[in-house]
C-alpha cells in the first residue's frame, strides 16, 4: 500500500465510478489489510465496498451488515481464496463492543478488513491502516480522501 502520510484525492461523479475505483483499489490490497471508511449517512461507504469486493471476485450480494456489525465474504487473490470481512459500526456503542466481538482476531489476520464508521473504532484499528474520508460534492458528486495505508 500507499506510504505513511500519503494522501490521495479522487473524484467521482457517479455510484458506479465509486464501485470501479472499488475494484481497482482491491489490486492494492492483500491478506492482513485493514480499510477504515468514514462519511455521512448515504456517502457512499457500502458502495466503494462493493467495489472492492467485486475486485476481488466476491460473488452474491455486499450489504451493510446490521444486526451482527460483521459479514464475511468469499474472496479471491491471485487464484487463492481471501476472506474479506465487512463491518458496519454505525450502532456501535463504544471501542468495547468491538474488543468484546474480538475485533482483533479480524484486524489482525489474513483477511481483508473493510470498515463503514471506522472513527468509531479509531483505538482499535490496526496501525497501517487505509481511511478512506467520503464526501457528498452534491447527489452524484463524491470527494474520496484516502490516508494512510501500509509502508
Ligand atoms: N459518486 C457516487 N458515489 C457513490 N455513491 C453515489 C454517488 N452518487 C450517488 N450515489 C448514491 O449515494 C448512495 C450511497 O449509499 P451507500 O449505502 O453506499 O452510503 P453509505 O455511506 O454506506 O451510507 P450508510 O452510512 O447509511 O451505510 C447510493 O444511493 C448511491 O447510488
Ligand atoms: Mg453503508
Amino acid at each position: 500500500m500507499a506510504g505513511e502520510g500519503h494522501i490521495e484525492s479522487i473524484v467521482t461523479r457517479s455510484a458506479e465510478e465509486t464501485q470501479r475505483f472499488g475494484a481497482s483499489l482491491a489490486d492494492r490490497l492483500g491478506p492482513g489489510d485493514c480499510v477504515g471508511l468514514d462519511g455521512d449517512l448515504g456517502a457512499g461507504k457500502t458502495c466503494l465496498i462493493q467495489g472492492v469486493c467485486s475486485g476481488f471476485g466476491v460473488e452474491g450480494p455486499v450489504t451493510s451488515p446490521t444486526f451482527v456489525l460483521i459479514n464475511e465474504y468469499e474472496g479471491r487473490r491471485d487464484e487463492r481464496p481471501l476472506s474479506i470481512f465487512h463491518f458496519d459500526l454505525y450502532r456501535l456503542a463504544g471501542g468495547e463492543d468491538l474488543i468484546d466481538l474480538g475485533c482483533d482476531d479480524y484486524f489482525y489476520g489474513d483477511g481483508v478488513c473493510l470498515v463503514e464508521w471506522a472513527a468509531r473504532a479509531e483505538e482499535e484499528l490496526p496501525a497501517g491502516t487505509l481511511r478512506i474520508q467520503i464526501e457528498a460534492v452534491d447527489e452524484a458528486t463524491r470527494r474520496l480522501l484516502l490516508t494512510g495505508g501500509r509502508t
